[in-house]
């Protein structure tokens, strides 16, 4: 994605929400341990500071000169965006609002005075308002990828799962679910339809697979991993690739789709429990995180345990562990 457009879907996209409280930058006193509620540290080399709410540095006897307001930037942004925080913080000079940025790994979060907060929504808001308006969102296209897409989707993938799905932390040595994609790519049950990929604006943003699985003697799809650019998810690019693949299944004439998550996500779509389909899971442990989706073609009567693609168990270290590390501890 260029720097330009991906400004236009931040921006357009941001949805700058208020949080309760008042907040204050204090500078720490030196050799104090930190303590209190504190929600961003700078350490200089003149000190420390923090950034913490207003009753906590009371309580603690901090002194401090600016209250702000906080409002956090809801769109998942790169630290890397170009353009984003120029952009807000023209917004609010324009306003004569004055502000300070805090960039999260998530989110991009302001800081005004409390008395502008509204005002600050409001400039916010205009600015959302008037890149959803003048310029239009570029076209999300799904496609099956191919050969020459496979660097990009292993970049998308480590973007992805850069924070562990289950742990909510970095994974050692890097997301598991890198190798094995790769794994996946070259293995006997790879089927390349079922290879599915997002792109806006001639970047790949999601990327979706599924291999060939068995339930006994039934054919089934094995579906995972499904990974959108951390910047975008939350955009519905992740349900467009599951609703494509759930399209492309059916039109195949494939009987059932299996997989791995979070069956607050799956459940949107159709995925129930395997088990109540007659399906056990692979692993036992996995119970209702292991769900699956019954397709017009579903025979009924099934039974027997799911077993993944064998490149699951070939990569072993990296990928079937990325499988394995999923389930509900
Ligand atoms: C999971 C993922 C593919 C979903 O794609 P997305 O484009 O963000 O999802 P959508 O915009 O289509 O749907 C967003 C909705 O899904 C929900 N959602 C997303 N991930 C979820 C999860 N892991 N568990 C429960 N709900 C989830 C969101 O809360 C949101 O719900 P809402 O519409 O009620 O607010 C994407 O978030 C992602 O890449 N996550 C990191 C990798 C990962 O966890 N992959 C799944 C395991 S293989």
């Amino acid at each position: 994605m260029t720097a330009a457009t991906g400004l236009h879907t931040l921006l357009a996209t941001m949805r700058p929400e208020l949080r309760g409280g008042e907040f204050v930058y204090t500078l720490w006193p030196h050799g104090r341990p930190l303590e209190g509620a504190i929600e961003a540290a700078v350490r200089e080399a003149e000190g420390m500071t923090v950034v913490l709410p207003r009753k906590d540095a009371d309580t603690l006897g901090l002194s401090y000169d600016f209250v702000g307001a906080w409002i956090t930037l809801q769109v998942h942004s790169s630290l890397d965006a170009i353009g984003l925080t120029a952009a807000v913080s023209t917004a609010l000079t324009d306003a004569k609002i004055s502000c300070n940025v805090l960039a999260g790994f998530h989110h991009d979060h302001i800081l005004v005075p409390v008395a502008d907060a509204d005002r600050a929504l409001e400039a916010l808001h205009e600015l959302a308002a008037a890149h959803g308006e003048h310029t239009p969102a570029p076209e999300l296209v799904l496609r099956t990828g191919r050969p020459a897409d496979r660097s990009a989707i292993l970049a998308l993938t480590a973007a992805a799962f850069v924070v562990s799905p289950v742990s909510g932390l970095p994974a050692d040595g890097g997301p598991r679910e890198v190798p094995l994609m790769r794994a996946l790519f070259d293995c006997a049950e790879f089927l390349p339809e079922f290879s599915i990929v997002a792109e806006l604006d001639g970047a790949v943003v999601g990327h979706v697979i599924s291999t060939r699985g068995r339930a006994g003697e039934l054919d089934l799809l094995g579906l995972g991993p499904i990974g959108v650019l951390p910047r975008l998810q939350r955009h519905g690019i992740g349900s467009a690739l599951m609703q494509e693949t759930i399209a492309r299944a059916n039109a195949a004439g494939e009987r059932g789709i299996a997989l791995l998550g979070d069956p607050e996500y799956y459940s949107r779509f159709g995925f129930v429990p395997s088990t109540s389909l007659g399906v056990e899971p692979p692993c036992s442990a996995w119970g209702p995180h292991f769900q699956l989706l019954p397709l017009a073609l579903w025979p009924g009567g099934v039974s027997g345990s799911f077993h993944y693609a064998e490149a699951f168990g070939i990569a072993e270290t990296g990928a079937r562990r990325a499988i394995m590390d999923r389930a509900p501890q």
